[in-house]
């Protein structure tokens, strides 16, 4: 086993070293049997964390809400849901955390709060009351919105306040108002919120659709709006000032010129941002993410390596392929049957040789998979609203469910799989979403128990990127870019020489191995041996000092 090595969180940007946990409080741990995850689970499971090896928890939002959205729905900024606990809980997560060298990352919604925050309570009371202009409101009669703008959700963006005769704009849910981010009372407001959280210790935050929070309907502009990088350049000055903080923003618009904006150094915006162009690239162009298309093996080449390129020196990239939005990353790319724990490992190891800051989900350690349920079963607003709304459309039934056991994000959301017990030991009551019923094969007792599972392997790769600078630092050189079954790249840094090698395919497929690396040093695999016809699914990672 290898011990985790902690690192100096007083040093500027300690987090390029690090490797990130996200957890779904919701889904991670029930302690109080109400089959409903806490704080009490987290910090019951926070050696099992340690073992792993990561650095940081994102914890998806555990503030008070009516959990319309599962908690991106906050009625109160400063306060803990009981649901998952108390403050005292949250403050004995962030110390105990602390003491295994794991740093605390909230998940901050701040395009929008939730209809039952009182700032919308009072908004709702009448046009002058001083937190009306908290939101975004327009005139007009019923039935007859501002404009055509829809919501991400489904429906329009707009929703009708007959006794104010207002719209107010939601890019999400009803319930999710938008916040009206040219209100500076408003902005004060947040600010002081996010530094209630710093005073906790909490040392880093992820922010939820950051690049919507300067929109103008008027315009139809929802991302990257003319005064976005202004508010962020505050946000930043104004809560972010402490050294050492780490912040992640999820930006769905960012191309490379964007993202450097927001994350080069200079500009004090964020240390880094999740773009999701690789996670989109097996969807119809210019249709949803429903409308499924195999992935092309190239274009992700591609992708990644003109990421990889785009932001060395000038940026920094966040590395990722699963988080609560997104389908099992084993069902999507690999092979969730027969090579289930190559394919995972194999995905790892492709994701962990890159520049950047790796983020796990909760799971993925364990190779947990994509579930099929009946449309009953499913609670995500999301799945729900597109299901009625398809079937409206008179898209088969058969078709529809297809695309939300490949993409919908409840295949995230399943209960974690800790044990062989009734629930997976999530919870001893009925889990709010249920348990995939694999759990007797997939589980984290078995994980531990077994030296060849996808969690030691994970444990390595989190503990190479500490030992080896040129997985921090290196540069990018993508290898053989138009073959379809592997996946192979470079990376150098002063005398360190890393070679990453990934079969895509549950076939042998032969690969000539560039002539510096054929005598390398293996630092990790999935299959014993050297052989260069790769097995299915087979990862290398080669080193070499010169
Ligand atoms: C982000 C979150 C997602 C949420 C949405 C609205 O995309 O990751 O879970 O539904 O924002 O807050
Ligand atoms: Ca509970």
């Amino acid at each position: 086993m290898v011990k985790k090595t902690v690192l100096d969180k007083t040093e500027r940007a300690w987090w390029k070293k690090a490797v990130f946990y996200q957890i779904y409080p919701k889904s991670f741990q029930d302690t109080n049997g109400d089959g409903l995850g806490d704080l009490q689970g987290i910090i019951e499971r926070l050696d099992y964390l340690e073992t792993l090896g990561v650095d940081g928890i994102w914890l998806s939002p555990v503030f008070a809400s009516p959990q319309a959205d599962n908690g991106y729905d906050i009625s109160d900024y400063c306060a803990i849901d009981p649901m998952f606990g108390t403050m005292q809980d949250m403050e004995t997560l962030i110390a105990e955390a602390k003491k295994r060298g794991i740093s605390i990352i909230m998940d901050l919604v701040l395009n929008h709060s939730s209809d039952e925050h009182w700032w919308f309570q009072e908004a709702l009371k009448s046009r002058d009351n001083p937190y009306h202009d908290y939101y975004v409101w327009r005139d007009g009669k019923a039935d007859c919105p501002p404009n055509d703008m829809g919501s991400v959700f489904g429906g329009s963006a707009w929703t009708y306040v007959p006794h104010l005769k207002q719209y107010y704009f939601h890019q999400f849910l009803e319930k999710q108002p938008d916040l009206n981010w040219e209100n500076e009372a408003m902005r004060k407001e947040l600010y002081k919120a996010i530094r209630f959280w710093v005073d906790k210790g909490v040392e880093g935050f992820r922010l939820d659709v950051i690049d919507q929070i300067a929109k103008e309907p008027d315009h139809k502009i929802t991302a990257n709006g003319p005064r976005l990088h202004a508010f962020l350049q505050e946000l930043s000055r104004e809560a972010f000032m402490e050294a050492g903080l780490v912040t992640v923003g999820e930006t769905w618009s960012a191309n490379i010129e964007r993202a450097k904006l927001f994350s080069a150094e200079e500009r004090k915006e964020l240390s880094m941002v999740f773009q999701f162009e690789h996670i989109c690239l097996d969807q119809q162009e210019g249709k949803e993410k429903w409308d499924i298309l195999p992935l092309s093996l190239p274009k992700l080449k591609e992708c990644v390596c003109r990421w990889q390129q785009g932001l060395h020196t000038e940026g920094w990239n966040s590395l990722f392929m699963n988080n609560h939005d997104l389908p099992r990353i084993v069902s999507r790319w690999g092979n969730d049957a027969e090579y289930r724990v190559e394919s995972a490992k194999m995905l790892g190891t492709m994701l962990h040789g890159l520049q950047g800051t790796p983020y796990i989900y909760q799971g993925e350690e364990l190779g947990m998979t994509n579930i099929k349920l009946d449309i009953a079963s499913y609670v995500d607003p999301e799945i729900q609203n597109m299901y009625r709304e398809r079937i409206k459309r008179g898209i088969p039934e058969a078709e529809i469910m297809e695309s939300i056991w490949a993409r919908g994000r409840d295949n995230a959301r399943t209960p974690m799989q800790w044990n062989t017990e009734r629930f997976a030991g999530f919870s001893t009551a009925e889990p709010w979403l249920p348990v995939n019923a694999n759990y007797e094969a997939i589980n984290a007792e078995n994980a531990l128990n077994d030296p060849d599972s996808v969690f030691w392997y994970y444990q390595k790769l989190i503990a190479l990127r500490k030992q080896y600078a040129v997985l921090q630092l290196g540069d990018f050189t993508l290898l053989c870019p138009k073959d379809e079954k592997i996946f192979a790249y470079v990376r150098r840094w002063n005398d360190q020489k890393l070679c990453v090698v990934c079969n895509f395919t549950a076939e042998e497929v032969p690969f000539a191995v560039p002539a510096a690396f054929a005598g390398a040093q293996i630092l990790l695999t999935n299959y014993a041996g050297k052989s260069w016809v790769l097995r299915p699914y087979e990862a290398k990672m080669l080193y070499l000092e010169v």
